[in-house]
């Protein structure tokens, strides 16, 4: 069985629920604290042995590529002036990973950002990680999933069970029936009562290259997109996709109130802030 050692992370969107900052700022670098998204994304995938990633973007989030570069001058300034804690925070290039970047020209969707992955992944399982799609964990959620794939050599998709009044946000599981990890179908967003679970699949995949194949022939939607639940359902046709319940809390940074309570939770686990925030939070006097 090959490993799982590359990953790609959509992040051409055009983050149209988080405007109007997403007009000239990328979402995934909005800072989670001080961090911006992505590089948690990118430490979950080097936790979980991940060594090859490639970001998908667009022609408006050059910023993205920028927050991975070098920057010289800051870093001579800070060395003059022997700011040491500075300088470690400056490094934002991870040795233990390669990041690579491919454009995709025109927000067509998520199938059609993963398929530019074709060449980049040749013939090998690939992790897939929505670059707004946060995951707090012990365990790193894509950790988890490459585990559900090297105990059963197949497909995988990372979910969650979530309120049944929120179905209709989330691509739901139907579980094959008799199984209770084997996915038979993936309906994105169906209505409260027609969902066939609760069971969400939520930006977290791992999936072999025949996907590729798959997302050539996936139909266009009405909204211009290619999806990429549309390949994967396509393909379940002929291969197992095992589901894997991560073990995290998830935030959806994509939107605003998901955004805000990630930068809550991750600020109560910092020392330097937790006491702070707390009474801050504490003297509201909230209800
Ligand atoms: P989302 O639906 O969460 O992102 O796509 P979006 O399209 O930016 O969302 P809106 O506009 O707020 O509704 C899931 C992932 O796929 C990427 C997104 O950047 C996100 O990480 N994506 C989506 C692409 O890379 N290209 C696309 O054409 C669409």
């Amino acid at each position: 069985m090959k490993k799982v050692t590359k990953a790609v992370i959509p992040c051409a969107g055009l983050g149209t629920r988080f405007l109007p900052i997403t007009k000239s700022v990328a979402k995934e670098v909005l800072p989670i604290v001080d961090k911006p998204t992505i590089a948690y994304i990118i430490d979950e995938c080097v936790s979980a042995g991940i060594t090859d990633i490639l970001i998908i973007t667009n022609p408006y989030k050059k910023i993205i590529e920028d927050y991975f570069d070098i920057n010289y001058e800051l870093e001579k300034r800070l060395e003059e002036k022997n700011k040491k804690t500075e300088l470690e925070l400056l490094k934002t290039k991870n040795d233990n990973v390669n990041i690579y970047f491919l454009r995709q020209g025109e927000p067509l969707g998520s199938g059609h950002a993963v398929n530019l992955a074709k060449k980049f992944i040749g013939d090998e399982p690939f992790a897939v990680l929505y670059g707004d799609d946060l995951m707090k964990s012990k365990e790193p959620a894509i950790g988890q999933l490459i585990k559900v794939y090297e105990e059963n050599d197949c497909n995988v998709i990372g979910c969650m069970e979530v309120d049944k009044n929120i179905v209709n946000r989330y691509g739901i599981i139907k579980l094959k029936n008799n199984t209770k990890d084997i996915a038979e179908r993936l309906v994105e967003k169906p209505s409260i009562e027609d969902a066939p679970s609760n069971l969400a699949g939520l930006g977290r995949y791992i999936l072999k290259p025949e996907i590729f194949n798959a997302l050539d022939n996936v139909p266009k939607h009405e909204n211009g997109e290619y999806y990429l639940t549309d390949g994967m359902e396509m393909l379940m046709k002929n291969e197992d996709f095992h589901v894997c319940n991560i073990n995290a809390k998830y935030y959806d940074t994509g939107n605003k109130i998901g955004y805000i309570k990630a930068n809550i939770d991750y600020a109560l686990d910092r020392n330097e802030l937790k006491e702070e925030l707390k009474k801050y939070i504490n003297d509201l006097n909230l209800n």
